[in-house]
């Protein structure tokens, strides 16, 4: 291979297949990432689908966070140097066998985490710290309800939220729960077998919930205004179950003063994501290193079988994060 080309995921016609693209350009403020484990996104399968185009100016390959090894730094770049492991958030790229990563939105990866285990960690963690702590402004002792508690973002949530000394529940696949209590939540409710509203009205004694954080949409919308108690906060995250209503009774949101939020991390300007970043890994880093906060990994597939790695997320299936190991 040519030293101009390397290694990459390709798509075409909807499926993916590893060959030779071109190197990344690289911007005096980026480092070169060697990379050794990518995470799987929802936004990667939207994306292969022709669903979701990545933002201006980001690589047209899949791929939104990678961990390591720093091959070559910009001339701008202060904090990293060439053979430093790091571990981060991408515009796109990361399905490669090298990424360009801002120097700002690189983390350093801990002693006691191997690559895999810190490529499950940037998206989900800062999209949850970002709807739990900017968004909804969680505090302590707050009741908080994390629908598809079991998901990446869901396992993280649980644990950050956790950290917070919130009261944590879920909705899951029964399956699931037991994940979802393991990491700290204090009830699991299954979704498939009644509304969650009755049963969060049962857990909290008819009280309700102070904030929500939800990636199902339309069929939930009536009921999280419900499960919500006085100054709550719903936080959306994605549209997993529908974006459109047929009618909804929109009065609990002036009686209750609710606040309805929505989010997504791909959007934000670079100098959002790097704030972001700094703050989270301030929060997370040390707890990484105790044991406190830890990846939820569920299946590791080497990174030419990632049309299995997709079909296996567009499955439901998983519990935690799907990763893909570059060789
Ligand atoms: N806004 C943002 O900034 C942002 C950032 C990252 C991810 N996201 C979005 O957040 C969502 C979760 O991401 P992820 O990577 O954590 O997903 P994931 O690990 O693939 O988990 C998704 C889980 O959601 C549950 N689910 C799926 N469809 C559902 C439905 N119609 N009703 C109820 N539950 C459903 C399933 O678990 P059960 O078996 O328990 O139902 C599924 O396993 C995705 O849509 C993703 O695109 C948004």
């Amino acid at each position: 291979m040519a030293e101009d080309k390397m290694k990459a995921i390709l798509v075409e016609g909807g499926q993916m297949q590893p060959g030779s693209y071109p190197m990344p350009i690289r911007c005096p403020n980026d480092i070169l990432v060697e990379v050794k484990a990518a995470g799987v996104n929802r936004a990667d399968t939207l994306q292969r689908q022709g669903k979701y185009p990545p933002p201006q100016g980001a690589s047209p390959l899949l791929g939104l966070e990678v961990a390591g090894i720093v091959a070559e730094a910009g001339s701008k770049v202060s904090q990293w140097q060439k053979g430093d492991k790091v571990f981060g958030l991408l515009p796109g790229g990361g399905y490669a066998q090298y990424a360009c990563m801002h120097q700002n939105m690189a983390m350093p990866i801990p002693e006691e985490l191997n690559f895999t285990e810190a490529a499950a960690l940037p998206e989900v963690f800062l999209t949850a710290y970002q709807a739990l702590v900017w968004l909804a402004k969680v505090q302590k002792g707050e009741r908080v309800l994390i629908h598809a508690g079991a998901s990446g973002v869901g396992t993280a949530a649980i644990q950050i939220a956790r950290e917070m000394e919130a009261e944590v529940l879920v909705t899951a696949s029964a399956e699931k729960h037991p994940i979802c209590l393991e990491l700290g939540a204090r009830h699991a409710i299954d979704y498939k077998k009644g509304s969650f509203k009755d049963e969060v009205y049962r857990l909290t004694d008819g009280e309700g919930v102070d904030v929500i954080i939800d990636f199902v949409a339309a069929p939930y919308f009536q009921d999280n205004l419900s499960a919500l108690r006085k100054d709550g906060r719903l936080v959306m995250l994605a549209l997993l179950g529908g974006v459109k209503l047929p009618e909804a009774n929109l009065l609990p949101i002036l009686q209750k003063r609710l606040s309805i939020m929505g989010s997504t991390l791909r959007s934000r300007s670079p100098e959002y994501q790097a704030r972001l970043t700094r703050e989270l890994a301030d929060f997370m880093l040390p707890r990484l290193r105790d044991g406190r906060i830890r990846p939820v990994i569920d299946k590791v597939y080497p990174w030419e079988k990632v049309n299995e790695a997709h079909a296996y997320m567009e499955e439901n299936k998983s519990k935690g994060k799907i990763i893909l190991s570059v060789e």
